[in-house]
């Protein structure tokens, strides 16, 4: 199944009429990132700088991020959810770091007043790098470590969001054990309102048989808010939801909302304890290709949840809850820009006096694996030139050792494409270098900074001695 949920297209059935990239000529095509536009030689520029120019002094693949792009999108969520949220009990936007986390980009979330979202170690030392305070991160995760329970109590953090009643108990013990002989962990259950939204079935989360979450309906959420009201170690500050990921639909968020609601009001009712926060998690949708609808404003989403909570409250009579979401590809995503340079070009024959043109660029699944992973669809453009030669049907590839080593199935390149010319594949900020690999002991790829005409490093380039370094001796017989 294709991420849209689409059966995959044979070969010959492709549907072209979607297949070239928009141009970057400044308008908002949701797809390249905001500052991206033709030089006169119709050279792609972002943020004023040359992409060529990037190639050349830095070398590819190279994944590029729009930092003016990346404000923009954080900017908008956080001023959505403030003016959604001004008559209720107000709003946070957490960066999920998962998308793709640095030091130089949660400082940017942070300076956008963003908070942080994290589930591993890795992320929440990231954050800190990034000078958040404990208050300012949430920690995720279905199987957290003792280390990194002790890291966020330790540190305070804004959000233990806790994902089973094993992680439960678990987390009681690590609070029981704290320095100071004991401390009470404050917690938020994520549960799963069993609403079935999103792209593909690997990235879906909010329904019944996968592995994220208590669930309502099987009364495991209600057995984990009952042991919290047991447990004197634990305090239970709110609940949260992620239904999935590439998620279009603003109604899916306010089902999910009122679900998780309605078990805020029974805890109300049972215990007299009114959840001081909601979580409504991430998963709000982007465009890759022309063929993707224009994904919905944030303040369309903001306002579709803000009108759950205030059913809720209305009805209820319970005080509004502080709401807080997590929103990680919708503010990366389409910042990013992955630059390779062609390699191996050759035509295949297909049935019906057809060819496809696969044009070898120097990464591939290593540094994208969304293509392979989800059957993913992205778009290229020629970067270092234009040209009025008639396209073809084009498929980019990468020089990994297996078939599937894809980057974008489908596309319309000018057939006079050829060896050294630069192209960009957009939207790929988000889970690109996040989930990238060294497969076939490939370097992972820097990531580059693009504004006002000045690139630099927000991760640099790794190098093959710097895998070979962690390959212990040969120590023989
Ligand atoms: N919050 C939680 C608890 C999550 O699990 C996720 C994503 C997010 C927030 C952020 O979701 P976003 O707004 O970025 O969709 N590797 C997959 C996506 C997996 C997402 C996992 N969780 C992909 O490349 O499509």
């Amino acid at each position: 199944m294709s991420e849209s949920g689409e059966a995959k297209t044979s070969a010959a059935e492709v549907d072209y009429e979607h297949l070239a990239a928009p141009e970057p000529n400044g308008e908002v095509s949701g797809i390249w990132p905001l500052t991206a536009q033709r030089a006169d030689d119709g050279a792609l520029t972002i943020g004023g700088v040359s992409v060529a120019q990037i190639a050349s002094d830095f070398g590819t693949p190279v994944y590029v991020i729009d930092e003016v792009d990346f404000r923009t999108r954080a900017a908008a969520w956080k001023r959505a959810m403030d003016e959604a949220f001004a008559d209720l009990a107000g709003a946070d936007v957490y960066y999920a770091c998962k998308a793709f986390a640095s030091v130089g980009v949660c400082g940017w979330a942070l300076e956008e007043g963003l908070r942080l979202d994290a589930c591993s170690e890795g992320e929440m030392r990231t954050a800190f790098g990034a000078g958040a305070k404990g208050e300012q991160i949430g920690l995720h995760g279905n199987n957290k470590s003792r280390r990194e329970i002790e890291m966020a109590i330790d540190n305070g953090v804004a959000h233990l969001v806790v994902d089973s009643l094993a992680e439960l108990a678990h987390v009681a013990d690590v609070a029981h054990w704290g320095d100071d002989g004991g401390t009470v962990a404050k917690v938020v259950l994520r549960v799963t309102a069993g609403i079935h939204a999103g792209g593909h079935e690997a990235i879906s989360t909010g329904h019944e048989d996968q592995k994220f979450g208590l669930s309502i309906a099987s009364g495991a959420a209600w057995e984990a808010i009952c042991e919290t009201q047991r447990n004197q170690r634990l305090e239970l500050v709110g609940l949260h939801s992620h239904i999935g990921s590439q998620i279009f639909t603003p109604e899916a968020f306010s089902q999910a909302a009122r679900a998780l609601l309605d078990l805020r009001a029974r805890t109300a009712a049972e215990f007299g304890v009114v959840l001081p926060e909601i979580d409504f998690g991430g998963g709000y949708g982007v465009r890759y290709t022309a063929a993707d609808p224009v994904a919905p404003a944030p303040a369309d989403y903001a306002r579709a949840l803000a009108a759950a909570v205030r059913e809720h409250v209305e009805a209820s009579g319970l005080a509004a809850p502080r709401v807080s979401i997590e929103p990680g590809r919708s503010i990366v995503a389409p910042a990013g820009v992955t630059v390779y340079s062609v390699g191996a070009i050759k035509d295949v024959p297909l049935e019906g006096g057809k060819s496809r043109k696969y044009v070898a660029v120097d990464g591939g699944m290593s540094d994208n694996i969304r293509t392979a992973l989800y059957d993913a669809a992205y778009t290229a453009a020629l970067a270092n030139r234009e040209s009025d030669a008639p396209s073809a049907v084009t498929r980019v590839v990468g020089k990994h050792c297996e078939s599937g080593d894809i980057v974008v199935r489908d596309v319309a390149l000018p057939e006079d494409i050829a060896f050294g010319d630069i192209l960009a594949v957009p939207v790929t900020g988000a889970y690109g270098r996040s989930m990238a690999s060294n497969y076939n002991m490939l370097p992972r790829p820097g990531v580059l900074a693009v504004r006002e005409g000045k690139a630099h490093w927000l991760i640099y380039q790794e190098e093959v001695p710097d895998l070979l370094s962690l390959d212990a001796d040969y120590i023989g017989e």
